[in-house]
């Protein structure tokens, strides 16, 4: 596997690549690798003869230094565990290799970048989208593979494709959870041991939730339901739960505020913990 740390040598081997008209996939992560990533780098390697991993912990996407400071760093161990997916090339650049000038450019997805996330996280969006529309601009991907376990954010990558008219296809898959039912993330491991035990809840929240709404309850109970069972563990407090109509090929998300059809509906949901905050989603 070849190990990239400065644009100069990512594109290299990309123009290597494109010279020998190979398929490129790309999967962008911040690492601190877990089966849910994994999973991606190997339906990357799977359905591309080039396939790119990027490892950044990229500071505009934090609204919260605190967070940013503590999010888990394992380079050694995400490096074998890339070389073991038969990844061919990982890019590993530094702050300065990814943002050396001051920014000048600045997207907007209006609506989409303001709820759910973006409420609680102002700014977090448009810091996805910049180091995601340079990332593509280095790797030059054919393909590029997002979880949906981040499901806000893979709408915002296809608005992005679709905006600024970038010839890649964007690759949806599945969230990856625990035996449990807990969505695996990288933020887990900050858990306390208490509030891992605790975290089924949260999926267990949106799919009695989900169950509720085809079952014809009212949004507004089904809010309230939620709320109770989560902050029930007395561990965790609720920050958003919500039911949105999403068309995912479009990459728009429409909130519900009262029961209509229960076409392409989502659940969505955001916990605070003590150290670390969690999210996850589910459809019906
Ligand atoms: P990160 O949180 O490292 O996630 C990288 C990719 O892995 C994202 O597409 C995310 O949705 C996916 N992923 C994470 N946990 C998953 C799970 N349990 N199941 C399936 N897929 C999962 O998302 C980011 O990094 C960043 O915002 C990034 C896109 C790299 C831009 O900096």
């Amino acid at each position: 596997m070849i190990i990239a740390r400065t644009i100069g040598e990512l594109q290299k081997h990309v123009a290597e690549a494109l010279s020998k008209k190979m398929q490129i996939g790309f999967v962008p992560t911040m690492g601190a690798l877990h089966k849910g990533h994994i999973a991606l780098i190997e339906r990357c390697v799977k359905e591309n003869e080039f396939s790119v991993c990027s490892v950044f912990v990229n500071p505009a996407q934090f609204n919260n230094r605190e967070d940013l400071k503590n999010y888990p760093r394992t380079e050694e161990a995400d490096l074998k565990k890339l070389d073991l997916a038969k990844c061919n090339l990982v890019f590993i650049p530094t702050v300065n290799e990814m943002y050396p000038d001051k920014k000048l450019l600045e997207m907007d997805f209006g609506e989409l970048e303001r709820m759910m996330e973006g409420r609680f996280r102002p700014g977090h969006f448009k810091g996805v989208a910049t180091v995601v529309y340079k990332l593509f601009s280095m790797v030059k991907p054919h393909r590029a593979y997002f979880g949906e376990k981040d499901f806000q954010q893979l709408m915002v990558i296809r608005q992005l494709v679709k905006q600024m008219n970038m010839p890649v296809e964007i690759i949806p898959c599945p969230t990856v959870r625990e035996d449990d039912g807990v969505a695996m993330s990288s933020r887990n491991v900050r858990l306390t041991s208490d509030e891992r035990k605790a975290a089924p809840v949260i999926y267990q929240s949106l799919l009695r939730a989900l169950k509720d709404f085809k079952g014809g309850n009212e949004t507004s109970e089904i809010r309230k339901a939620v709320k109770a069972m989560v902050e029930d563990e007395k561990l965790f407090t609720l920050e958003y739960f919500e039911l949105a109509r999403v068309d995912a090929s479009e990459g728009s998300i429409a909130l519900l505020d009262k029961n209509d059809s229960t076409e392409n509906v989502r659940a969505f949901i955001a916990v605070n913990a003590s150290a670390v905050r969690l999210i996850d989603n589910a459809a019906l």
